[in-house]
C-alpha cells in the first residue's frame, strides 16, 4: 500500500493568504454593499508595458509560422534573455555573471521553494523572521525542520533571525549551526534593506562557515537608496556562497506572465561538486522552460522602450509607497519600509494583535492587509500594507484609515 509525505501532514493550517481570503469572503457576504480596497497580497495591478506586450504580439506572431515556430526551450533559458540579464543586470554593475550561470525559470516562488532540493536533509535552515513562507513551508515538506510548536509557531530544527523595530530590522548573524541560509531584500514582508556592508557581513559568515546564502531579490527594482546592493555578487566573495533569484512580477508586472531567474555560480561548490551542475540537472529533469513567447517579453523589459515605461511603472507603485508611509505616519502609526520596497510594516496598536487589527481594518476602513504574524513570530504586533493597488484606492484607503 503507498504511503504518502508525512512531512506535508506537519504543515500548520492553511496558507496564509487562503485565510485572509476566507475571513475577506465572509465579510463581503455579510456586507455586500462595502467597497473594499485589498492592499493584503503583493499581486500588481497595472498592465504590462507597451513594449512588451509589442515583443509578445510578434512572438506570438512567430509561433505561428513553420519558420520562426519554437517547441521546448534549451534547459538554461534562452541565450538571447541569459544574455542581456548578463549584461544589463550584473556586468553594468560590476559583478561578472556569465549568461552560462543564469537559469530562467517560471518566477522566484518555484526557484526559491525548488533551490532546497539540491541540499542535504540534514542541513540546519536559517530564516529571517517575519519571513516569506515559500523558504520555511518548502523545507517542511522536505523533512528538514524537525517539530511544529504551534504555541510559538516555530520549527525546532530551524535557526529564526528576529527582524523588528528593536534592531532596526537587520538580523543577527546566527550563533547556532546554520547551513543554508535565506535572505530576501528588499524584504518581504518588512519592507525594509541591508545596506552592503551589512550584506557584506553575511557573506563573510557563509565563507567562513561554509555556509550558502540564499539571495532573494525580487523586489531589487524598486532600490533607490545609493548604498542598497541591487545583487548580492556586489559583495567580495559573493560567488562562492551564494545564489541569487529574481522575478519579472514586481519589476515588469508578470505575475500573470510567469518569468525569473536563478544565479548559480560555476565558483560555489561543495566538497568538489558544483552546485551549478546539481541545480541543471535538476532543472533539466523536472523543468521543461518558461514558454518562448514569455521569454522574449522578458527580452522586451531590458530594451530602451521597455525600461523606460519600467521606470513609470516602478514609480508609479513608489508614490503609492510613499502615500501609505506618509499618510499612516500622520495617522500617528510607527511605520517602517516602503522607501526601498513596495512593502510598508507597520506597529499596530498598543495591546492589539495582527489579527485583531486585521479585522479592524476591515470592519472600520473596508481595507485589507496582511496580518504580521502570518510571516513569522516576531511579526506579531505588526500589519502589512502593500503598494501594488492603483493610487486612487491607495489615497481612498489611507483617507479611510485616517477617519477610523
Ligand atoms: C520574496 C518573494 N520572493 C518570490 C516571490 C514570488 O515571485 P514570482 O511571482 O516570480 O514567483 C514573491 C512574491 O510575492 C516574494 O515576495
Amino acid at each position: 500500500m503507498f504511503t504518502i509525505n508525512e512531512d506535508y501532514l506537519k504543515l500548520p493550517g492553511s496558507y496564509l493568504f487562503s485565510d485572509i481570503a476566507k475571513k475577506v469572503a465572509a465579510y463581503k457576504e455579510a456586507n455586500p454593499e462595502k467597497e473594499l480596497i485589498r492592499l493584503g497580497i503583493g499581486d500588481v495591478t497595472q498592465p504590462i508595458a507597451p513594449a512588451i506586450i509589442e515583443a509578445l504580439h510578434k512572438a506570438v506572431d512567430e509561433m505561428g509560422q513553420a519558420d520562426t515556430f519554437h517547441g521546448y526551450a534549451p534547459d538554461l533559458g534562452y541565450e538571447f534573455l541569459r544574455s542581456v540579464i548578463s549584461k544589463q543586470d550584473y556586468k553594468a554593475r560590476g559583478c561578472e555573471i556569465e549568461a552560462d550561470q543564469i537559469f530562467v525559470s517560471d518566477g522566484a516562488k518555484s526557484d526559491s521553494g525548488n533551490i532546497q532540493e539540491i541540499f542535504g536533509k540534514e542541513n540546519v535552515i536559517a530564516v529571517c523572521d517575519p519571513v516569506y513562507p515559500v523558504y520555511v513551508d518548502s523545507n517542511v515538506m522536505a523533512g528538514r525542520t524537525g517539530e511544529y510548536d504551534s504555541s510559538a509557531g516555530t520549527w525546532s530544527k530551524v535557526v529564526y533571525m528576529p527582524c523588528t523595530a528593536e534592531n532596526g530590522f537587520v538580523p543577527e548573524l546566527p550563533k547556532d549551526k546554520a547551513d543554508i541560509i535565506y535572505l530576501c531584500y528588499p524584504n518581504n514582508p518588512t519592507g525594509t534593506t541591508l545596506e552592503k556592508a551589512e550584506l557584506q557581513k553575511w557573506v563573510d559568515y557563509a565563507n567562513e562557515n561554509g555556509a550558502v546564502i540564499i539571495f532573494d531579490a525580487a523586489y531589487e527594482a524598486y532600490i533607490s537608496s545609493e548604498n542598497v546592493p541591487h545583487s548580492i555578487y556586489e559583495c567580495d566573495g559573493a560567488k562562492t556562497c551564494a545564489i541569487e533569484i529574481r522575478s519579472f512580477s514586481k519589476n515588469a508586472g508578470f505575475t500573470g506572465l510567469r518569468l525569473g531567474f536563478t544565479v548559480v555560480p560555476k565558483e560555489l561548490t561543495c566538497g568538489g561538486t558544483h552546485l551549478h551542475s546539481l541545480w541543471a540537472r535538476r532543472h533539466g529533469t523536472k523543468f521543461n522552460g518558461a514558454p518562448y513567447i514569455v521569454q522574449r517579453a522578458g527580452e522586451a523589459v531590458y530594451s530602451e522602450a521597455g525600461k523606460a515605461e519600467l521606470r513609470e511603472q516602478v514609480a508609479y507603485y513608489k508614490k503609492n509607497a510613499a502615500t501609505i508611509l506618509d499618510g499612516m505616519k500622520d495617522a500617528g502609526y510607527e511605520v517602517y519600509g516602503g522607501v526601498d520596497a513596495p512593502y510598508i510594516w507597520l506597529k499596530t496598536p498598543q495591546g492589539i494583535s495582527s489579527w485583531q487589527f486585521f479585522d479592524k481594518l476591515l470592519k472600520e476602513a473596508g481595507v485589507v492587509g496582511t496580518p504580521g504574524c502570518g510571516f513569522g513570530p516576531s511579526g506579531e504586533g505588526y500589519f502589512r500594507l502593500t503598494a501594488f493597488g492603483t493610487y486612487e484606492n491607495t489615497c481612498e484607503a489611507i483617507n479611510r484609515i485616517k477617519g477610523m
